[in-house]
């Protein structure tokens, strides 16, 4: 029979409630199996370096900042929550935000939308441009202006809906639709405020280069 939670939701434009996600949550990336002990609940790795029984022969872990066991855990269970095959997990969300900047070189432009977080702005104007990426602000909830704004030095589109902290939405999938049209456009999707109990950008619109940040 028919969830009416999930009809209400459909018939209200918001996607599908996702049907597992508490259990994804505490299961996904966290089987007990992995571990020689069994444990239930991933045991919090501390440890910098790794065995290796031969220079470069490790099982699988070498240096933390490279991979390690427990964040390895968060990674599989927010990829699932996402819907997404891969994740990478950073300390902060402006982390994440420059790690994506540096896939561009000098001389690409970003996108951004105009009302973004305000950490964002400032990392995009003063620090991004001094290594001669060109970044321009563009109201992204107007598709046209989106559109419109976009050269062959395009390589990043930026977006953040709701955004922080005027809740201003974007249409994803529009966005979506209108970026990968030019395949060799990244979207970013921050979906810091909705996170993706409410919103899996990754559900939405075309498949593409279509990336996603989170903030802890
Ligand atoms: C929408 C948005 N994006 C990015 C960030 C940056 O996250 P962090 O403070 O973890 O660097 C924030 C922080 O509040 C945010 O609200």
């Amino acid at each position: 029979m028919e969830n009416p939670d999930r009809s209400r939701c459909v018939n209200r434009g918001y996607l599908e409630p996702f049907r597992h996600f508490a259990t994804q949550a505490i299961h996904s990336g966290q089987e007990p199996e992995q571990w020689k002990c069994m444990a239930l609940v991933p045991p919090i790795s501390l440890s910098t370096t790794f065995k290796q029984l031969s220079p470069g022969e490790h099982a699988g872990f070498e240096y933390s900042r490279s991979g390690n066991p427990t964040r390895n855990c968060l990674e599989k269970a927010v990829a699932t929550l996402d819907g997404a095959k891969y994740c990478l997990a950073y300390a902060s969300g402006l982390a994440a935000t420059l790690n994506v900047v540096h896939l561009l070189k000098a001389g690409d432009q970003i996108i951004c939308t105009s009302d973004v977080y305000g950490g964002t702005n400032r990392y995009f104007r003063r620090i991004a441009t001094e290594m001669g990426v060109k970044v321009v602000f563009v109201d992204c909830s107007n598709l046209k202006c989106l559109e419109a704004a976009i050269t062959p030095e395009t390589k990043l589109v930026w977006i953040e809906t709701p955004t922080n902290p005027t809740l201003s939405v974007i249409d994803i999938q529009g966005s979506a639709e209108v970026v990968h049209k030019h395949k060799d456009i990244i979207l970013a999707v921050d979906n810091t405020f909705m996170s993706a109990y409410f919103q899996r950008p990754l559900s939405t619109g075309p498949r593409g280069r279509h990336l996603y940040v989170f903030s802890n």
